[in-house]
């Protein structure tokens, strides 16, 4: 069997020699004719192919690799004329076809020249001669051989004939035009109308067909059938080399569109150079470099500005890169390297700002304006950095904008509520994709000052995890000893931070960074008394509100009696933000009730009444006035964040084995304390009077309601005590009396923190009498005198005191 061997690259030299003699048989003056037909032998070797049909006066290559044939061609090689019968298989597939296997018409050929290679394949070119119809087989071994039939064309000269031959004729050479490769194989082969048959076959041989129709064409004889065969071939092949010719055209096109649009800017850039005008690109990085240039920053800032203008200059404008290089240039001009505003400094002038915008405070405003004094003497403030320390609604935030008005300088504030990453404050280095800078150097850029007052709030909220730790950034921002060289690691160049006012704000101070907190000058707010509070409504929330709901003052009058009640019953919290927001919504429901009463404002009086149908149930009753009428309640008071707090400590006894139990989310050293409690107790009984005889038959049970809440510290240890000694002598704590002191185990009375808030808490409650370690009387004297005048204070070195005036005897 042979097959095409067209494809066949690893016979590249030969190959070459094959397609220069391809076609050159071609025409009726070949050496095919020359063998005379008279000549013949009676029998023709049958070489099978595989993938190709060969026509009279077509040359091939063909691939030989059973040794059957390649015997066939040894020996035809070496005989005379050199001549084979080629026939198409039916199958392929076939190694070693017989005769049932093989079509019935074929080709006689002559072999040209036979190349035999190291892997055992022989690569013949062969000529075909005639068409060819098998007889009968003679012998199948080596190889088959049979006798043969000649088939000459048959062709009428008729008119019809002339007319296929020229359709034929023109149609082939369309298909030549729109398919170089064809036109490469044929170029040479004259497409001579005069011998049609041959034109037939070279159509039939070159065109692209199926082998079936290819085998149809060799068998047919008649010129005129063949040709009426493949005039709608060629027809076909036109259509579909049309086809593709135009996908092809509009593939090209769309890729070439961008990049003609490339060249052509390209070229439009030159053009514009050579005639002296400037393009948009190169007009944008003169203005930059003019912006660069004319704005005031560091030498080490300019010539990083410059650096990357020259980069800038090196990217065309539409890739990515640009856009990142161009931002970052953005930034490099747009810090306040050197802008500032100028300071007021004028000491009377912050002091009646301060006063205006804040009511009371006395002492917070005094050390406020001893800091700004400092900064008017020094000018240049290398201090510590001012950290406001209180519970929420007590001003803070706005005290910060306060001083930014009494300097005259901008303000700035960013929270640091939940901040986990110190990316955050240090910016994204310029690497990665979306990179800014941090919020110290976006804030600076928003408020276009290098000198506002920057209040950094909720300092004790900072958090950190894997990405780093924000307080570590912070240290840097606010050490006045390095913060003139901060390093943003998205501008990445010092910018001097310490013409910067600081000022930080805080709940408490117990979550800060240890590191962090020592560099805070520390101002403490307390929480507001209930007058405060009333003045700060009369004279600062109920005018913002009216004026927010645009109603003038006088549409709506809040008389100080529901103001009072107002801030008794539905509001319970160390600051005023509950109680601004409470005058917000009467202030609403007074404007609606205005509005459609229509056309004519009625000024409207608020009425303490009036609060019931407006904000709905108190929410807030004292409680202590609900008196308490059992045994192993008692009243004491704790320090919070939030402010102070009144916790209610409940004990209770039952069978068991003596143990104690204590719940209410205690921390420990809360139940430490409790335990030292019950211990003294224990050691103390009869000295105070209690019957103690089953203590081991009883289990005692101490919890602290509002269970969710964690609680800690040791300043409940009088109230646990007063408990206890409640639930043992059975006799009630009186319920007017709150208290607060640790205790030791010898039963003293220890000093406590935060006494002027939980003070403020006990009133705020409608506690009548407070208990306070004899330790903490100059705490006391901190507590506003109109508070000092409605409660009744006891101070106590020693449990036995405390429990003599707590829990009387009958
Ligand atoms: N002494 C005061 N005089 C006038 N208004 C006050 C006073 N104290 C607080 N306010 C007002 O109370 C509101 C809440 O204050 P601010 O937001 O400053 O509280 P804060 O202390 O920052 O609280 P937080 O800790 O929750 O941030 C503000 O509208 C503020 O103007
Ligand atoms: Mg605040």
């Amino acid at each position: 069997m042979a097959s095409n061997d067209d494809n066949d690259t690893t016979m590249s030299s030969p190959e070459t020699e094959f397609i220069s003699i391809l076609g050159t048989a071609g025409g009726p003056e070949t050496p095919a004719t020359r063998i005379s037909s008279r000549s013949l032998p009676e029998t023709l070797p049958i070489l099978g192919l595989a993938d190709i049909v060969i026509f009279p006066t077509m040359v091939a290559p063909l691939l030989v690799d059973t040794p059957a044939s390649i015997k066939l061609i040894d020996d035809v090689v070496a005989g005379g004329d050199r001549l084979v019968g080629a026939v198409l298989q039916r199958k392929p597939d076939v190694d070693n076809p017989m005769p049932e296997d093989l079509f019935e018409a074929g080709c006689a050929v002559r072999v040209q020249k036979m190349l035999k290679f190291p892997d055992n394949t022989v690569r013949v070119l062969v000529e075909g001669l005639w068409r060819v119809r098998i007889k009968e087989y003679e012998t199948r071994t080596p190889y088959l051989r049979a006798k043969f039939e000649l088939c000459r064309d048959t062709r009428d000269d008729s008119l019809e004939l002339a007319a296929l031959t020229r359709n034929a004729q023109s149609a082939f050479q369309e298909i030549i035009k729109l398919s170089p490769a064809l036109a490469e194989q044929v170029k040479v082969a004259p497409l001579d109308p005069e011998h049609p048959g041959h034109l037939a076959d070279l159509i039939a041989f070159n065109l692209n067909l199926s082998l079936e129709e290819r085998q149809r064409l060799l068998e047919t004889q008649s010129v005129k059938e063949r040709l009426s065969i493949l005039l709608p071939l060629l027809n076909r092949e036109h259509q579909v080399l049309t086809l593709s010719s135009k996908i092809q055209a509009d593939v090209a096109t769309s890729i070439s569109k961008t990049q003609r649009d490339y060249f052509l800017k390209e070229q439009l850039r030159v053009i514009q150079r050579e005639l002296g005008e400037t393009d948009a690109a190169t007009a944008e990085i003169k203005s930059l470099r003019e912006k660069i240039e004319a704005t005031p920053m560091p030498a080490e800032a300019r010539k990083a500005a410059l650096q990357e203008l020259e980069r800038l200059q090196q990217i065309p404008s539409a890739a990515a890169e640009y856009g990142v290089s161009r931002h970052y240039l953005d930034w490099i001009i747009n810090v306040p390297w050197t802008k500032e505003t100028e300071d007021k400094l004028d000491l009377d002038e912050a002091e009646r700002i301060l006063n205006e915008q804040h009511y009371g405070l006395t002492k917070v405003k005094d050390r406020l304006l001893e800091f700004l004094a400092v900064i008017k003497l020094k000018k240049e403030l290398k201090g510590p950095i001012l950290c406001l320390v209180g519970p929420p609604g007590v001003g803070k935030t706005s005290l910060g904008r306060s001083v930014a008005d009494a300097l005259g300088r901008k303000f700035a504030r960013i929270s640091l509520g939940g901040m986990r990453d110190e990316a955050e404050i240090r910016g994204h280095r310029r690497t990665y994709v979306g990179a800014l800078p941090g919020r110290i150097i976006q804030t600076l850029r928003r408020v276009e000052s290098r000198n506002p007052v920057f209040m950094l709030d909720e300092l004790d909220k900072v958090g950190s995890d894997f990405r780093g730790d924000p307080a570590a950034a912070l240290l840097e921002v606010l050490d006045p000893a390095q913060n003139n060289t901060f390093t943003d690691h998205y501008l990445d160049l010092p910018f001097d931070l310490s013409r910067v006012l600081f000022i930080t704000t805080a709940n408490w101070l117990e979550p800060i960074h240890p590191a962090l907190r020592d560099r805070l000058e520390v101002i403490e707010l307390p929480s507001y008394t209930e007058s405060e509070k009333l003045q700060i409504a009369k004279r600062y929330l109920v005018p913002r509100q009216l004026e927010e709901h645009g109603l003038n003052r006088q549409a709506v009058k809040f008389p100080d009696a529901t103001l009072r009640r107002v801030i008794q019953e539905y509001t319970r919290e160390a600051g005023v933000r509950q109680l601004e927001r409470e005058i917000a919504a009467l202030t609403r429901k007074a404007a609606r009730r205005i509005v459609s009463h229509a056309g004519q404002v009625k000024p409207l009086t608020l009425a303490p009444e009036a609060l019931r149908k407006f904000l709905g149930h108190a929410r807030f009753l004292s409680e202590t006035a609900e008196k308490i009428p059992e045994y192993g309640i008692a009243t004491g008071l704790a320090w919070t964040p939030v402010g102070g707090e009144v916790l209610f400590i409940e004990a209770t006894r039952m069978p068991g084995k003596g143990n104690l139990l204590l719940t209410g989310s205690l921390g420990e050293v809360m139940k430490e304390s409790a335990q030292t409690a019950v211990s003294y107790l224990r050691s103390q009984s009869k000295a105070l009077g209690i019957d103690l005889n089953d203590y081991s038959k009883h289990d005692i049970h101490i919890h602290v309601p509002a269970g969710a809440t964690p609680k800690d510290g040791p300043s409940a240890g009088i109230a646990v005590v007063a408990a206890l000694a409640s639930l043992l002598t059975r006799r009630c704590v009186r319920s007017d009396t709150a208290m607060t002191g640790e205790i030791s185990l010898r039963g003293r009375v220890l000093r406590v923190g935060g006494v002027k808030e939980k003070v403020l808490a006990a009133v705020r409650f409608g506690v009548k009498r407070v208990i306070l370690p004899e330790q903490n009387r100059f705490d006391w004297l901190e507590v506003p005198t109109e508070v000092r005048r409605n409660v009744k204070v006891h101070f106590v070195r020693h449990i036995a005191q405390v429990i003599r005036l707590a829990v009387p005897s009958r």
